[in-house]
């Protein structure tokens, strides 16, 4: 098997494996499965944001053409709320009383013979309310305030001391807006009951988490329920958690007697599958002359719903992400009457990235300073958190290589300097990325068949990542296969438990799993030829082996060795199976400190002087993500995150209503998310070396790419205008 000394960087770019049945439609999304005698779940929607369901008329739906059942809260039965499990949080279960905590909660669920009898039902519903007036503003005197919910505010040395002794600061607030996720994919589930079993394709980014919210929910045990979720269409960590729809369509199934499709419209994709909060951040800093930081200050206030406990930690990696001796960070979160938030790509980072770097930049105009040379001096050769030195880190290469590549060096500080031949002006902006790092248990199960094929599964998902793929190249690495000799299968809670796509860790926690599978199914075949006099192999440990060209032979000795299918055939097996987990060690116990992924983020811009208009021309991004297992989907991953991170510095803003808390702009025409033509030229560079912190050498690149890029934008938006714009996303009106 293959040693981490042994592996490329960067591995080829293989094709997804998926990529046909995708392009040709043949790919069953959630709501493309069908079942016989099924029937269709549409969802009603509180039109106020508190108070009390007065009365609710559901008369004239129930009596409507093609309709089988009508459910609120005075029908509904109890419901479990689910476990929280790895800082994963659930939201209540729906329909349990008469109280609106957020506009947009469900008030019921209508199930008819068809989506369009639903749709039409559902319409006739009619509800009173006795409003209250719904907390809203993160300032509300009324919010409760949730302090370092985390656990991770971060003091260190004495902040009062270093910004006195500081010759250069910088006090600013910092903001960012509401933004909601939208996978293109409408979350879809359908679910069918088999007497007391339950069957459920969701959309979902992890089935194990959506099994144990409904086991919960309907008080059945796990074992009772079969979670799918073969292909997903987007995430970007709306299907973190499971929602009340979820419950509310197995619900649906339950009462109708019936299996049921249950597809959110556009707008309740607004309201039921979570949303970024927006954020109030006060950065302070302080600098000697030669731009060592003296101190670094971070608050960050960010809203939470009214029954939730999902945290978001804004502030906290700027504990980590630059050497200084005196630094507070400080999380707040106030509950508000806001639909259920979720993680949203990058949660956290994505906005303290932002506030931090934009600062940065103010620092380096404030000393005088290249903000590259700013961030050098300042580099953090030790994870300070922890006190240990980093398991990888090449954040240094990523600033050189990517300020190189990018032509930073050629770029006049002064802003406005710079204009294109169009008159536009231009302006060059950067920021660094420390990604945080997580890597849950996982576990992969691995078959080797006596047709020399091997079929790889765990209970995971792929979000258009390209899990699918990398897992089969990793797979055919360990077993010494041809791509085309094994599969891979995930999504399904009959298979191996996997941890939720999230937080960038899949990849480490999954490979490093399907590893341990792999290595296990070898060590099985050498059990089985230990005492076998026909086998080369006979008396040889795992240790002393190596799979290649669909065989195990001895290391340095490829003649003795001999293929799967001999083995399997001497001792009359058809296929054997192995098992295998990951857990990662305690940074204290392996002396370091897991390092997630940096990158050294470069763009450039153009503004019309005129109209304020802006258009980021070209972006460069070094990234640090440990071993990359597969070019291709790597770098279309930064480049997606990249997209998503020009959406955050010019286009996304969720807008609620201050007085109703309805969300105003909850379409694709009026939510406005980058597309082609706003996507500019990218160059990504991989740098660094495989981490040291898991067997396979992965850090994860699923989030990175979106980080950095609203800092980077509007770094370089002040370089073209000299205007700082410091709340997000930077509009027209900020700039003339
Ligand atoms: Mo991500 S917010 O961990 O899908």
């Amino acid at each position: 098997m293959t040693t981490l000394e042994e592996v490329r960087l960067i591995g080829p770019g293989v094709d997804r494996v998926d990529g046909p049945l995708k392009v040709t439609g043949a790919a069953p999304y959630p709501g493309d499965f069908s079942y016989p005698n099924m029937t269709h779940a549409v969802l009603v929607r509180s039109t106020v944001a508190a108070g009390r369901i007065r009365r609710i008329e559901t008369a004239a739906a129930e009596a409507a053409p093609g309709v089988l059942a009508v459910i609120t809260h005075r029908n509904a039965p109890r419901l479990g709320r689910g476990p929280t499990a790895s800082g994963i949080s659930q939201p209540p279960p729906p329909l349990q009383d008469d109280r609106i905590l957020h506009y947009g909660q469900y008030i019921g669920v209508v199930v008819a013979e068809t989506a369009l009898e639903a749709t039409a039902a559902a319409r006739l519903i009619e509800a009173g309310y006795e409003t209250t007036d719904p907390v809203l503003d993160l300032d509300d005197p009324r919010a409760d305030v949730l302090a370092n919910p985390w656990g991770l505010d971060a003091h260190r040395g004495d902040v009062a001391a270093g910004l006195a002794a500081a010759d250069v600061t910088v006090e600013e607030t910092y903001t960012t807006p509401d933004e909601t996720n939208n996978p293109m994919g409408l979350f879809a589930t359908v679910a069918a009951w088999d007497g007391d079993s339950l069957t459920v394709h969701d959309t979902t980014q992890g089935p194990d988490g959506t099994r144990s919210v409904l086991a919960a929910a309907f008080g059945i045990p796990e074992s009772a329920i079969r979670v799918l979720a073969p292909f997903v269409g987007g995430g970007f960590g709306a299907g973190i958690r499971t929602w009340p729809h979820v419950v509310l369509a197995a619900l649906a199934a339950r009462t109708a007697g019936r299996p049921v499709k249950l597809v959110l419209t556009r707008p309740q994709m607004f309201t039921g599958i979570g949303h970024r909060t927006r954020t109030v951040q006060r950065v302070r800093l302080g600098a000697d002359r030669a731009g060592h930081l003296t101190a670094i200050s971070h608050d960050a206030k960010g809203s939470i719903a009214v029954e939730d406990e999902t945290y978001e930690p804004v502030a906290a990696d700027s504990a980590t992400a630059y050497a200084c001796p005196n630094v507070d960070t400080r999380d707040l979160q106030a509950r508000l009457n806001i639909p259920v938030p979720t993680f949203m790509r990058a949660p956290g980072e994505s906005q303290g990235n932002f506030a931090l770097e934009s600062a940065l930049d103010e620092l380096a105009y404030a000393l005088g300073m290249d903000p590259v040379e700013l961030r050098l001096r300042n580099y953090a050769e030790d994870n300070q958190r922890f006190g240990l030195p980093w398991s990888s880190n090449a954040l240094r290469a990523c600033y050189e290589q990517g300020a190189e590549r990018f032509g930073w060096w050629s770029r006049d500080p002064r802003p406005g300097s710079m204009r294109d031949p169009d008159g536009w002006l231009v302006g060059y902006g950067m920021a660094g990325v420390s990604f945080f790092w997580l890597q849950l248990p996982c576990q992969a199960r691995a078959t080797v068949r006596r047709d020399g094929t091997a079929l790889v599964r765990s209970a995971a998902t792929d979000i258009g990542t390209g899990t699918y793929t990398v897992m089969t190249q990793l797979s055919a690495e360990f077993l010494g296969l041809g791509i085309d000799q094994v599969r891979f299968d995930l999504g399904d809670t009959d298979m191996p438990m996997a941890p939720t796509a999230g937080g960038s860790g899949l990849t480490a926690a999954l490979g490093s799993a399907v590893r341990a599978a792999c290595r296990n199914l070898i060590r099985a075949l050498l059990d089985l030829v230990a005492g076998d006099d026909a086998s080369p192999l006979r008396g040889c440990r795992l240790d002393e082996v190596t799979a290649a060209g669909g065989r195990i032979h001895r290391i340095g000795d490829p003649a003795r060795g001999e293929e799967y299918a001999g083995i399997l055939e001497r001792h009359g097996l058809a296929e054997l199976t192995a098992d295998g987990d990951s857990a990662p060690p305690a940074p204290q116990d392996a002396g370091m400190a897991p390092a997630g992924a940096f990158a050294a983020r470069f763009a450039e811009v153009r503004v019309d002087p005129d109209l304020g208009r802006v258009r980021v021309a070209r972006v460069v991004s070094a990234i640090d993500g440990g071993r990359i297992l597969n070019e291709k989907t790597a770098t279309s991953q930064i480049i997606g995150g990249t997209v998503g991170g020009i959406g955050m510095a010019l286009l996304e803003e969720t807008v609620t209503d201050p007085g109703t808390g309805r969300i105003a702009n909850a379409t694709f025409g009026d939510y406005l998310v980058p597309v082609n033509a706003d996507a500019p030229d990218q160059e990504v560079i991989f740098v660094g070396e495989p981490d040291r912190f898991n067997p396979i050498g992965v850090k994860g690149v699923g989030e990175v790419g979106l980080v950095g890029m609203a800092a980077a934008i509007a770094n370089a938006v002040f370089h073209a205008t000299g205007q700082r714009v410091r709340s997000l996303p930077i509009t027209i009106d900020q700039l003339l």
